[in-house]
């Protein structure tokens, strides 16, 4: 049995810290991609409060120009996202993190689940290739701050050889 949790109440950074500290223990020494990608996807669902969707986009050989839906908790998602379209792919597209306050306003936001009002994407890089991105949404406004885009940021960085 894992037991990976915060040792709340936590700041924001420190909340990162103990996320990334256990996202290392929990895939270290697994090769298997997919496994630890859901592994994660259940880890930041424990770790971070009011989401409502939380996974992984990736780019797979064969289709370089979308992604294509990872392990994930929430509600069933799109499986396809033509890169440069929506958030997840603006993000793969511009290899920057995306901080949605309000998904409503973001041109070409694509909606999955009804409940999300903001959105956190985050491109995972290897040796200068987005690999896949960390898809985050919240039922509330402006759930994301820089605090959550630098943490889930050292994140997408602590896994990128692992998934
Ligand atoms: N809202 C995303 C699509 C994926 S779902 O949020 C799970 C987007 O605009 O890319």
């Amino acid at each position: 049995m894992f037991d990976f949790s915060p040792t709340a109440p936590l700041d924001k950074p420190e909340l990162y810290r103990e996320l990334v500290g256990s996202a290392r223990a929990l895939i270290d020494g697994e090769p298997d991609g997919i496994a630890n990608m859901a592994n994660l996807a259940a880890l930041i669902w424990t770790f971070m409060p009011d989401l409502n969707w939380a996974g992984f986009y990736r780019l797979v050989p064969g289709t370089p120009d979308e992604l294509v839906l990872g392990p994930f908790i929430g509600k069933p998602a799109c499986i396809r996202i033509a890169l440069g379209s929506g958030v997840c792919g603006t993000a793969a597209a511009t290899r920057t993190t995306q901080v949605v306050a309000d998904v409503h306003a973001f041109p070409g936001h694509i909606a999955c689940d009804a409940d999300s009002r903001s959105e956190l994407v985050v491109p995972v890089m290897r040796e200068g290739v987005v690999i896949a991105v960390i898809d985050l949404d919240s039922p509330l406004p402006a759930r994301f701050d820089a605090a959550d885009a630098r943490g889930i940021e050292a994140l997408a960085q602590a896994i990128a050889a692992h998934i």
